[in-house]
């Protein structure tokens, strides 16, 4: 049956300004890290991507090596994008990065020209796309030099085969090297995604300062700290979750859930009770209080974890008494 996305989609969600750049992303953008390889439903990766479209999603974001297989949540989303999405092209911002081991050898992994031109490449034949929105590198690389992966990302845009290019996970003073170097190359850097969650802040350390002063966008990646800041591990370890899932490839597992975790987790769940919101949406809607932040990056196993996420867009702001027993129970 032909995909009819749903007509109210752009009333449901916010758009943010990418930076100082003329992109607007959604306030959600979902990625394809896990629940979308060849280990996975298909069906079910369809129905995700058809919701999160029709909820006003229009960011997808992807890498080389997602999976698993490596290559697989690239071939799945092609496949999936071809039988539904093709006329939406133009309504859509897709995603890849490179820069972890994808093939053996000394040009498949960090960040040469060698390397980033040829998994992009790939990435677009596996998806079926003439160009990708934005592209990445993955992480920084101690050992190239910078001036080598910028020009890479330059190339790419002039080859036009992206359109914009962001970096990940890179430190504040890396990252301003890097937005110096793309800004002389006439390649403006456009985005950061970074980690971020009330678990993980390092963020609040001089990144967010840079970015907002270059006028790059902010992405952070696991806000729910991989499902841990959710209702899900509140009472022990549920089947079917990613920890038990034994994925790999830096997913959460056992050694995640230890007392000390959950204790905080249920201090956190009362308090997002009591602002009426689910622990996940608590978790989003902390992130999304800040302005300098274009879109939290989101990840789920379900269509109905992206209904229920969503829903921090009803209320992402917060007392002052609300964050000091936030960072308290952080602590
Ligand atoms: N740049 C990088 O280096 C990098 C690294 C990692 C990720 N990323 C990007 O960031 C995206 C998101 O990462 P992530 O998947 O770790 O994000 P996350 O949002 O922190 O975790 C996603 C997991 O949380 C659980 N979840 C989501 N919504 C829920 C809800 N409403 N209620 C209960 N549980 C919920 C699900 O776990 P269950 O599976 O247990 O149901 C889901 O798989 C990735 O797909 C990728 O695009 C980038």
């Amino acid at each position: 049956m032909t995909y009819i996305p749903n007509s109210a989609r752009y009333r449901q969600m916010e758009y943010r300004r990418c930076g100082k750049s003329g992109l607007m992303l959604p306030a959600i953008s979902l990625g394809l890290w896990h629940n979308f390889g060849h280990i996975d439903s298909l069906d079910n990766a369809d129905n995700i991507l058809k919701l999160a479209f029709d909820s006003g999603i229009t960011h997808f974001d992807l890498a080389n090596n997602y999976g698993p297989p490596p290559g697989s949540a690239e071939e799945n989303f092609g496949k999936i994008f071809r039988e539904n999405f093709i006329p939406y092209r133009d309504e859509l911002v897709i995603s890849t990065k490179a820069g972890w081991g994808m093939w053996e050898g000394p040009y498949g992994d960090w960040g040469s020209k060698k390397y980033l031109v040829a998994s992009l490449d790939q990435s677009l034949k596996r998806m079926g796309l003439d160009y990708v929105d934005i592209f990445y590198h993955h992480r920084p690389d101690p050992d190239t030099p910078l001036e080598e992966t910028m020009s890479a990302l330059d190339l790419m845009v002039r080859q036009g085969k992206a359109l914009y290019v962001g970096i990940s996970s890179y430190h504040p003073s890396d990252a301003q090297q890097a937005f110096q170097i793309l800004k002389e190359l006439g390649t403006p850097c456009l985005i950061h995604q970074p980690k971020y969650s009330m678990f993980d802040r390092w963020v609040e350390n001089g990144l967010m300062d840079v970015l907002h002063d270059n006028g790059v966008g902010c992405i952070p990646f696991s806000p729910l700290a991989q499902g841990l800041l959710t209702n899900k591990y509140l009472h022990g370890i549920p089947e079917g979750s990613r920890v038990t899932s034994h994925r790999g490839n830096g997913a959460i597992d056992e050694s995640a859930i230890t007392d000390s975790t959950i204790a905080k987790l249920r201090k956190l769940n009362k308090l997002a009770e009591n602002r009426g919101q689910n622990l996940a949406q608590m978790a989003l809607a902390w992130i999304l209080k800040d302005e300098r932040v274009t879109s939290v990056l989101i990840g789920v196993s379900r269509p109905d974890q992206v209904t229920d996420s969503i829903q921090c867009l009803e209320n992402y702001s917060f007392t002052e008494d609300e964050l000091l027993m936030i960072d308290n129970i952080l602590k």
